[in-house]
């Protein structure tokens, strides 16, 4: 790729979205107020506000390797924290994408280095899960099927913060588990029941 066609593409994006609405900068240079905290892969094909259809300052985006909400990583929880008590967003999702390679290597026992100790964070998924993923003998469905468990733990420790927990509370906040099929270009919705889910995780991690 031409890095200079970047700047191309930028001149040409500023005069469609001048086209469609003279203000549309001073509207966007005035502040944000998004409705969703968009947890997402990095992978550069899962991308965040295209998939739904969305743009600038509808989503704020926290994204990184397999769209882990680690309990002790602090930018993500920075991320939740910012998203859900400053900017007061009305849902939280946690989106993984099937061929996630993060859970691939996570589910080989190849030494990655620096990536161990993250990837580790997947393995524990699977250890949760250890009885259902191996009773799928297709080694792909039992892919599949670890990526969305590991977007449902992720939603886990989303709720475990007590800053979701305050803001369920308070006001109904809500938390979404997604799966985005790359081969598709479908947005699936794991249909997670988080408030169950706090409501039985509520016995061990609840905070006053
Ligand atoms: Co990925």
């Amino acid at each position: 790729m031409d890095i200079s066609k970047i700047f191309e593409n930028n001149k040409e994006w500023i005069q469609t979205k001048l086209d469609e609405d003279a203000s549309y900068f001073d509207k966007l240079a005035a502040g944000q107020d998004p409705d969703i905290l968009y947890i997402g892969c990095s992978d550069s094909r899962a991308t965040a506000e295209e998939i739904m259809g969305l743009g600038p300052g509808d989503v704020f985006v926290y994204r990184n390797i397999a769209n882990m909400a680690s309990n002790t990583d602090l930018t993500v929880m920075g991320v939740i924290n910012y998203a859900v008590v400053h900017l007061k967003v009305k849902h939280v999702v946690v989106c993984g994408h099937y061929g996630c390679g993060g859970v691939k290597a996570a589910m080989q026992s190849q030494d990655l280095g620096i990536l161990n100790p993250y990837l580790r964070n997947i393995r524990d998924v699977y250890r949760m899960h250890k009885d259902e993923l191996n009773a799928i003998i297709d080694s792909n469905d039992r892919y599949k099927r670890l990526i969305e468990l590991n977007v449902q733990e992720q939603c886990i420790n989303v709720l475990k913060t007590s800053d979701v927990q305050l803001a369920f509370k308070d006001r109904g906040i809500t938390v979404h588990g997604w799966v985005f099929d790359l081969a598709s270009g479908k947005l699936i919705d794991l249909k997670i029941d988080f408030a169950t889910i706090l409501d039985e995780i509520m016995e061990i991690y609840h905070l006053d």
